[in-house]
């Protein structure tokens, strides 16, 4: 009677994975897949500062889904299959690497300072910073040194792992070029992706305005979560601007809020 049964889980019936601070992973439909759910939830200064900022998920899941899609589409293996509805989307269940791997063409944030660089200074190369995630630590950075010897990636994981964010940030720093944004530094994650016996690392989490700094060409507005951090004000007209410029949201489009939420 296999036809009688629901062909959806309702949603609190699921199973849930994992919660971040701002997304929740559910089991997904097939083996090796999972729900990636994008939450209102905005933190900073590890959640030290939290509030929730209506239709912040929906804007992070289609921005996100964009440029995850584009990157499968230019070979950048990534975790991402397909966007489910406003707040979701199938992945591919990877094994995380505990590491936040910060890409900056341009000072500001920590970098400013620690090195008292101006913000907005070019940097002489872009720079790759790695962070062991891990929340109670308030995610140290670290050196090639301690992620070998501590066993979290190998030195040819972390080969791959530059190797991605390279590819990763010369296609994102042209696409936003082209629509009048500069890509001052971004964080990605990256995963284990197992097929049979054979493993290759994978771009995994969201790329979105949340974990990107995103600063107008001509007016060098914050398009990103610094308009959060900051007390900036404006981040929801800021994320959807990203999307219209990207052409993800049409002109006169406003972002649905609602839309499958969390039962708390
Ligand atoms: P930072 O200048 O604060 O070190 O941030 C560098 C980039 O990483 C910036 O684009 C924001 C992003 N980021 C995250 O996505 N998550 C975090 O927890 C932090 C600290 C930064």
């Amino acid at each position: 009677m296999d036809f009688l049964k629901p062909r959806y889980t309702p949603m609190n019936r699921r199973r849930r994975i994992y919660e971040g601070k701002a997304k929740v992973l559910y089991e997904g439909p097939e083996p090796g897949t999972l729900i990636q759910h994008f939450k209102d939830d905005a933190t900073a200064f590890n959640a030290k500062k939290h509030e929730v900022i209506d239709g912040k998920g929906v804007l992070n899941n289609r921005i996100s889904e964009f440029l995850f899609q584009h990157l499968n589409d230019i070979g950048v293996p990534t975790h991402f299959i397909r966007r489910l509805n406003m707040r979701e989307q199938l992945i591919r269940e990877v094994e995380i690497i505990p590491l936040e791997v910060v890409v900056r063409n341009v000072a500001a944030g920590s970098l400013a300072t620690r090195l008292g660089l101006e913000e907005g200074t070019q940097l002489p190369r872009s720079i790759i910073e790695f962070y062991y995630k891990n929340d109670a630590l308030n995610d140290p950075m670290v050196s090639e040194e301690h992620i070998t010897a501590f066993g979290w990636a190998t030195p040819q994981e972390i080969d791959d792992i530059m190797a991605l964010a390279i590819r990763v940030n010369d296609f994102l720093s042209g696409l936003f070029l082209g629509v009048g944004i500069r890509l001052v530094d971004f964080k990605m994650e990256t995963g284990r992706l197992w097929e049979g016996d054979l493993m290759r690392i994978v771009v995994a989490d969201e790329i979105s305005p949340d974990s990107c700094r995103l600063w107008d060409i001509k007016s060098a507005d914050k398009l990103d979560k610094d308009r959060f951090r900051k007390d900036l004000g404006g981040l929801i007209e800021a994320y959807t601007e990203v999307a219209k410029r990207l052409g993800i949201m049409s002109e006169n489009e406003k972002v649905q809020t609602g839309g499958p939420r969390l039962v708390q």
